[in-house]
């Protein structure tokens, strides 16, 4: 069953600071982080600790790349104003978070997560057998558990570790969930509702409770939620009680599935960096032209005269992105029989590619001229990070008996 303990609005997510951005992360995630920046709270960060765990022989890359990325941001429509900017490692309530979880995870979690042996399968050339690189999903636990995210973007190949992230959470709720006094303080809690909401929130309780009508616990859960005027502290006390487990300290993520990245690269593969196809959204408009001339079309087409099947040719698959039913229609036809050269055919991707990139490319070159302001947006964004994470650690420290006076 999922608990939301009304901080279901606040979404994190967070990036590998590993190279300048392409259309692929556009496409994939960055373009989904500008939408929901709209509708949620987001803390966005900069995952240079995660980078370490399979970069640590050479950090250098890492800091080279954390600033270009927090502009690529930027210059992909990341508003400052609505959304929190900031650096994982700024922020160390996430390694003592990470820390505290470690103590209770069962090593037997970390080892089935299917990304742990993939991965040191296609990293071949790195030494991925350390203890960081397999706590790394924990860490990601941390990152997501200290702002009580209640959803979390992430491709397809993340969803384990949301996963992984619920099941931590359930078990530290499990072990540190419950206070010696705890039914007192939900009871003087519950008055703190108000009369009528109070004696609403008791039968809806005792209907769950009694019969397991989960109506009745997502009545309760939308009459805590329209409680503004609770402490943090009380609400939480509240949604355990309703529950009958005891108090909520981690609520459970949900994974928010990007739709699959249709983003192909220059070859027809995915498009990423290790494959050298890739269309960085910093490339000149000149770049963008040269790599879409030359890139390969159906090998068919050796002569202008020759038909193709658009269906064996890169192009096509960035008209399915970029072009409307009538290009597309006009491709079909004009490939299938020769009608138009695979230049001509390649002239509306470029259009299209460009038109999308230029505003990104002039918004980048003001951040690029204003190292200070990208440096004062993520100090703002690390401060209010930390304010949020802090709160969480003195809540861990308590539950766990680490707050000595
Ligand atoms: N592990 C993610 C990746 O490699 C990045 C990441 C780290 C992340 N912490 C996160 C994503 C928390 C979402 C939430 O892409
Ligand atoms: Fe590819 Fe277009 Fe050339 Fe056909 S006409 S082979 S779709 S580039």
């Amino acid at each position: 069953m999922t608990s939301l303990t009304g901080q279901s609005h606040r979404i994190l997510s967070g990036m590998r600071p590993t190279g300048r951005l392409h259309l692929g992360h556009y496409h994939g995630v960055l373009k989904n982080w500008v939408k929901l920046q709209h509708e949620y709270e987001c803390f966005l960060f900069v995952a240079d600790w995660h980078a370490l765990t399979t970069e640590y022989e050479t950090p250098g890359v890492i800091a080279a790349s954390v600033w270009d990325m927090v502009i690529d941001w930027l210059a992909a429509g990341i508003n400052p104003k609505q959304a929190r900017v900031f650096i994982q490692s700024q922020v160390p309530e996430h390694a003592e978070l990470h820390l505290l979880l470690s103590m209770m995870t069962p090593l037997s979690w970390l080892e089935r997560v299917p990304t742990y042996k993939d991965q040191q399968e296609k990293l071949k050339e790195k030494d991925l057998a350390t203890y960081g690189f397999l706590g790394y999903p924990l860490l990601q636990s941390a990152d997501i558990l200290a702002y009580k995210a209640g959803q979390v973007p992430v491709g397809e190949d993340q969803v384990a570790h949301v996963e992984l992230t619920r099941e931590v959470a359930r078990r530290f709720n499990h072990l540190y969930g419950k206070e010696p006094d705890f039914k007192d303080k939900a009871e003087q809690a519950s008055t703190r509702l108000g009369k009528k909401n109070a004696k609403q929130y008791k039968e809806l309780r005792r209907q769950y409770q009694e019969t397991g009508n989960i109506e009745a616990l997502e009545k309760g859960r939308a009459l805590l939620e329209a409680n503004q005027n609770l402490t943090l502290a009380d609400r939480e006390r509240l949604y355990g009680y309703l529950e009958g487990s005891g108090k909520i300290i981690f609520p459970e993520p949900q994974a928010l599935l990007t739709a699959a990245s249709k983003m192909p690269g220059l070859d027809g593969q995915k498009m990423s960096k290790s494959y050298g196809n890739t269309l960085a959204l910093r490339d000149t408009a000149e770049d963008i032209e040269k790599k879409v001339r030359t890139m390969p079309t159906d090998p068919a087409r050796v002569r202008r005269t020759d038909a193709g099947n658009p269906e064996k040719c890169p192009v096509w698959e960035f008209h399915k992105v970029y072009s409307d039913e009538s290009t597309r229609d006009w491709v079909t036809q004009g490939c299938r029989d020769a009608g138009i050269g695979c230049l001509e055919c390649k002239q509306p991707v470029i259009d299209a590619v460009q038109k999308e990139l230029q505003p990104m490319r002039e918004k980048a070159a003001e951040y690029e001229q204003n190292p200070g302001l990208v440096r004062s947006i993520v100090q703002e964004g690390n401060e209010a990070a930390r304010a949020v994470a802090k709160e969480t650690l003195q809540e861990v420290r308590q539950a766990m008996g680490l707050e000595y006076r």
